[in-house]
Formats: structure tokens, sequence, C-alpha cells
């Protein structure tokens, strides 16, 4: 007796420990994957996220347990789906929308190639359609009529099918609004009149910002969850319900049912932009946006950008969902899903396949290829071109997103004989046409054939908070050389990320295999890839990258990449 109740005491112990130790590590998507919207059809789950002036666009993320992602494939692989020449940097493929209907997976974006005023209001957004969404082959564009973003597909249980998207008012006023109308999904072609069926639950001015509609049929209810309060702090997710798909709206006298921005000491701000979805245990889900600030109460150091969060959803005796048990989004939520793996090392070595891996960018739609990797076995060869980093163009620039603060990129450089002083090669921390900060070789001046080592630091700290600057004349670039030993040996390049800062290095390798000691040339604060000039804004975050240019000049040189290597921090 007395044995059975020490086993039973002991068993009960184990399971709470068992019990306290389940946490759902946030953010499930780290580094930068804006705008998550959420699917679930079978026991499959899939999210989608905002890629910018990055091609190719919109990755699709899967999982069946969702702990586990899995970068499958993008929405937008093909210059006819995605054409992003001379596109601003942060504009591009804005928010999506995934949806399954009938086979038919369904992803609504808007991609806005231009900032100007003549443009006035928003573009058309439109969408793609696959019925394997594991082919990594969708439809070309189906356009939508209306002008706006975020658009949201929504099949009422009639047949009908609904756009939900953010627009505004007018040119002038620029008043923000959720919009809808009926829609023919074959053709996107609309059926009904736009109506304003919502303004936010915030005062109606230019600042409020109501967006990222998603209407759910829950319980013979229809819910309009929405973002509201712009993309900085005061972000935020509300929820409304209507016994129509279209309103007259009951606000939920809670909301907002998820936002950080109260408390700016806690560790994940910008909260909102969110999804939810049942799954196949009748529990509910949500993904939302996220950063999380490296020193607390200053939003400079999130140079990782809007990060994908998970968060359990429930339902209150009033049948209001409650997001992460009203709780405000963290890193760690105890008690559901099991523990996250740690971050491991992305190392490629170019000797697999003949494609390169679905996790590297190319900075805009690429005119025709500008690498191989056939060109030398096991290694990536990438051949210039005319573009610099700074150029609103397509540069032979490969990017792969930054996943942990603590991280270091490295490459080893072969094979590059730089033809004049403007040849370049190199390696970057990327953000966008005015944020990057590189190392390279290029030819040196002195006619002698030599290579140096070139660091280029823009916006160092300068220079940075309170930025006196605007985008027209945002560049303010350091640029030093530091002389090579040799003429011809492999150069390990290198960037090391820190919470608050970077350092730029290299070291010259007298084979392929030896480890020399790292030079580092530079160091600069993480503000420079996390903060925009005044009247500009990132909605992105950073990259590290591998680059090939004549600085304006076609380049003749290839240049050899032995292996990417990306080391998470802790
Ligand atoms: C909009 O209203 C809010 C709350 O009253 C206010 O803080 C904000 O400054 C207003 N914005 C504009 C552009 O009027
Ligand atoms: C929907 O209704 C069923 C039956 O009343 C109930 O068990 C369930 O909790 C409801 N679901 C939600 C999300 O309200
Ligand atoms: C803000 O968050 C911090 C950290 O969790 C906490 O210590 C503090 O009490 C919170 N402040 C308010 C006003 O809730
Ligand atoms: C980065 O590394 C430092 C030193 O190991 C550690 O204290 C810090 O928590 C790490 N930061 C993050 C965001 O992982
Ligand atoms: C490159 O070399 C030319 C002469 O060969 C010289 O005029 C020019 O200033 C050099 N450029 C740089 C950036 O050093
Ligand atoms: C950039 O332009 C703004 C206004 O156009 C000016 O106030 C500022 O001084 C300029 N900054 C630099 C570094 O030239
Ligand atoms: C580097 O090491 C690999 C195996 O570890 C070997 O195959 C290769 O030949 C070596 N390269 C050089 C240049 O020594």
């Amino acid at each position: 007796m007395r044995s059975q109740t020490v086993f039973w005491l002991i068993s009960l112990l184990v399971q709470f420990k068992i019990y306290m130790s389940f946490a759902l590590v946030n953010p499930i998507l780290p580094g930068w994957n804006p705008d998550p919207t959420i699917l679930r059809v079978g026991s499959d789950y899939f999210i989608a996220t905002s890629t910018f002036e990055y091609f190719p666009g919109h990755p699709i993320y899967h999982s069946t347990n969702l702990v586990d992602w899995e970068l499958i494939g993008h929405a937008l692989g093909r210059p006819s789906q995605l054409s992003l020449l001379g596109t601003p940097s942060d504009a591009g493929a804005w928010a999506p929308g995934l949806r399954y209907h009938n086979g038919i997976f369904y992803l609504t974006s808007t991609v806005r190639y231009v900032y100007t005023y003549e443009l006035r209001l928003f573009p058309r957004s439109f969408f793609v359609t696959t019925t394997d969404i594991f082919s990594n082959e969708w439809s070309d564009p189906i356009y939508f009529d209306a002008l706006g973003y975020d658009a949201d597909l929504f099949w009422d249980t009639n047949g009908d099918v609904y756009n939900t998207w953010s627009g505004i008012n007018n040119a002038i006023d620029k008043i923000y609004g959720i919009y809808q109308n009926k829609v023919d999904i074959t053709t996107g072609n609309s059926l009904t009149p736009a109506e304003l069926i919502f303004t936010g639950t915030l005062p109606d001015n230019s600042s409020a910002r109501p967006e990222g509609p998603h209407v759910y049929l829950i319980n013979s209810t229809y819910y309009l969850l929405i973002a509201e309060g712009g993309s900085g702090p005061e972000h935020r997710s509300t929820i409304q319900r209507s016994p129509s798909p279209s309103g007259p709206w009951e606000s939920n006298p809670t909301n907002p049912i998820l936002y950080n921005g109260a408390n700016l000491s806690l560790p994940v701000q910008y909260t909102g932009h969110a999804d939810f979805v049942q799954d196949t245990d009748g529990q509910w889900w949500g993904v939302a946006l996220g950063v999380r600030p490296q020193t607390i109460g200053d939003f400079n150091h999130i140079q990782l950008g809007r990060e994908t969060f998970l968060f359990p959803v429930t339902f209150d005796s009033q049948g209001w969902p409650v997001f992460n048990y009203g709780q405000p989004l963290s890193t760690e939520i105890s008690g559901v899903l099991t523990n996250k793996p740690h971050l491991s090392t992305f190392y490629d070595e170019f000797t697999s396949s003949n494609t390169l891996g679905n996790s590297y960018y190319f900075l805009r739609t690429p005119y025709k290829p500008f690498h191989s990797l056939t060109a030398r076995a096991g290694f990536l060869r990438l051949f210039g071109n005319s573009y610099a980093l700074g150029d609103r163009d397509t540069p032979a620039l490969l990017l792969r997103k930054q996943t942990s603060y603590n991280e270091t990129f490295e490459t080893v450089l072969d094979g590059f004989n730089p033809e004049s002083n403007s040849t370049e090669a190199g390696v970057t921390v990327f953000y966008g046409d005015f944020a990057h900060n590189d190392i390279g070789l290029v030819g040196s001046s002195d006619g002698s054939g030599n290579r140096v080592v070139v660091t280029r630091i823009m916006r160092p700290a300068e220079q940075v908070g309170p930025w006196a600057l605007t985008t027209t004349n945002s560049t303010v670039t350091t640029v030093t050389y530091t002389p090579l030993l040799t003429k011809s040996d492999p150069v390990k390049l290198v960037i090391v990320g820190n919470p608050t800062s970077y350092s730029l290095g290299f070291a010259e390798e007298n084979d392929l295999n030896t480890s020399k000691e790292i030079t580092y040339t530079a160091t600069f604060d993480s503000i420079s890839m996390s903060v925009p000039p005044v009247n500009d804004f990132f909605f992105k975050g950073a990259s590290f990258g591998v680059y090939n240019t004549g600085n304006g000049r076609p380049s003749l040189s290839p240049a050899d990449i032995m292996y990417w290597k990306q080391i998470p921090g802790a």
C-alpha cells in the first residue's frame, strides 16, 4: 500500500516535470518571416510569409506537428509570376493569404512595384493556385479588380467567394479601411461593388492602419480578424464577429486579443498580423509576426526583423477566441507542444545537386542566371555583372536569411583574379540597397595584379540615431583597403553577428583546408541593419550574401564559393 503511494507520487512528479518541460519555442520561423498566414489540409500544415523585393517570392513552410517546419518551396518562382526589376526596397511581394478549397490551394498576394505619388493608390492584388503544393508549381497571377493589399479569400457555405482586403478611402486623405466584395474565383473579376466593411477599433485616422483581414466561419458565426496600429510597437490584432460575412461587426470586448506594445520591456514586440487554424485534435493555433529587440526598451537592434511566432488559441465562454491565454506573446510558451530542437548549423558544400537549395534568394528577379554549380565541381561559381550592391537592380548576389542574433557566416572564396580595381567579390550582411556592409576582394590600383581586401561600411553607428537622412542622401559609406600577402591563395571571409553588432574579417589560406587566424577589418552597430532613414520604413531583416560585381562595368572574373556556413549561436 505504502510503496504504491510512493510509486504514484513519483509518477505524478515525473509527469509534472515532463509537463513543465514541454514548451513551444518561438519564433517558429526564425529570421525575417513577416505577415504569416497558416493553413491546414488534412494533417499537413502550411505557412507562407512576405518576401518584398527578394526573389523567389512567398516561401511555403510545411509541418505535420506544428513544431518542425520545412521550407518546401515558393509560390512565386517564375519571372512571369513576379517581375521585380527596379522595385524599391520593401516594395515587392507583401502579405500573402494561404487558403484551400475543393482540392485547390490559393495564395493571395499584392506586389507593389513602385512608390511614387503618381501611383496614388495601391496596386491590384492577385492570387495564384496549385493542386499540388509540394510540386512548387503555381499558376500565373489571376488579378482582382480592387486596389489594395493584404487580400484574403473566404468561401461561404452557399458558394459565394469573398475577397477582403485593406485599402484607402482616396489618394489624398489615405484613411485605411477593410474593404470587401464578392468575386468570380475563376477570373478574379468583381461580382459586387467594393464595400467598406470595417474601419478598425482605433480612432479612424491615417495612423490607424486596419489591415491583414481574415474572415472565418466558426460554429455559424463569422469572425473578422485584423491587424491595426501600424507596423511598429502599436501593432496588434483585434477580432469582431457577425451573423454575416460582411458585418455589421460586434467587437470583442477584450480587444486587442494580441498586443505587446503597451509594455516596452517585454522581450517580444510589434505582435500582430495573425491568422489561426484548427488542428486535427480540435485544438486551435495562431501565428503572428513579432520582433525580439536585443536591448530591453530599445527597438533599434531588431536586425532579424519580424519573425513568425506560434501560440495556442482557446475560446472563452462567450465564444470569443483568446490568443495565447490572453498573455503577451513570448519566446517560450510552456505546457504545449514539445521542445523544439535548437537551431543547427547550415553548411552547404555545393556538392550534392545541380540546383541551388531553396533557402537562397536573389535580389529582385534575375535577368539571366549568374551562378553555376557545375562549372567547377564542389563550388558555387558566381559570374559577376555590372550592378553594384547599392544599385536598384539585380547585382550578382545570393542571399540567405540570418536566423539568430548570435550567428557567424563563413565562406572561402577561391579562384578570383579580378581584372581591374572595379572588379570585386565578397560577402555582405545585407538589408537592402541602402543598408549593406561588405568585405571582399578587389583588384589593386597599382597595376601589380595583386588583390586587396575592401571593407565597405554604410551608415556606421555614429551616423545613426536619430538619422538626419532621407532615402535620397542616406548613403554614407566608409571604404578601407587591407593588403593581402599572396596573389592567388583562397581567402576565408567571415561575418560575426552579435546581438548589437557585426564584425567583418578575412584570413588567407595557403590551401583550402587550413584554418588561419582571422583579421577583423571592421565592427559596426547592428542598428545599421534595422533603423530606416527618416520618412522610410524597414519591413525585412538582415541576410548574409555572396556577390561578384564589376561596380558599373561587366566583371570578367568568376568567383568560386567553396561552401556556405551559417553557425547560429546559443
Ligand atoms: C490618430 O488618433 C490617435 C488617437 O487619438 C492619435 O494618437 C494620432 O496622433 C492620430 N493620428 C493622426 C494622423 O491624426
Ligand atoms: C462549436 O460548437 C460545439 C457544439 O456546441 C462546441 O462543442 C465547440 O466548443 C464550439 N467551438 C467553438 C470554437 O466555439
Ligand atoms: C512589463 O513587463 C515586465 C517584464 O515582463 C514586467 O516586469 C512589468 O511588470 C510589466 N509592466 C507592466 C506595467 O505590466
Ligand atoms: C548571444 O550570445 C551571448 C553570449 O553567449 C548570450 O549571452 C546571449 O544571450 C545570446 N543572445 C541571443 C539572442 O541568443
Ligand atoms: C582604379 O585605377 C585607376 C587607374 O588604373 C585609378 O584612376 C582609379 O582611381 C582607381 N580606383 C580606385 C577606387 O582606386
Ligand atoms: C539629407 O537631406 C536632408 C534633407 O533633405 C538634410 O536635412 C540632411 O542634412 C542631409 N544629410 C546629409 C548627410 O547630407
Ligand atoms: C581538403 O580536404 C578534403 C577532405 O577533407 C580533401 O578531399 C581535399 O583534397 C582537401 N583539399 C586540399 C586543397 O587540400
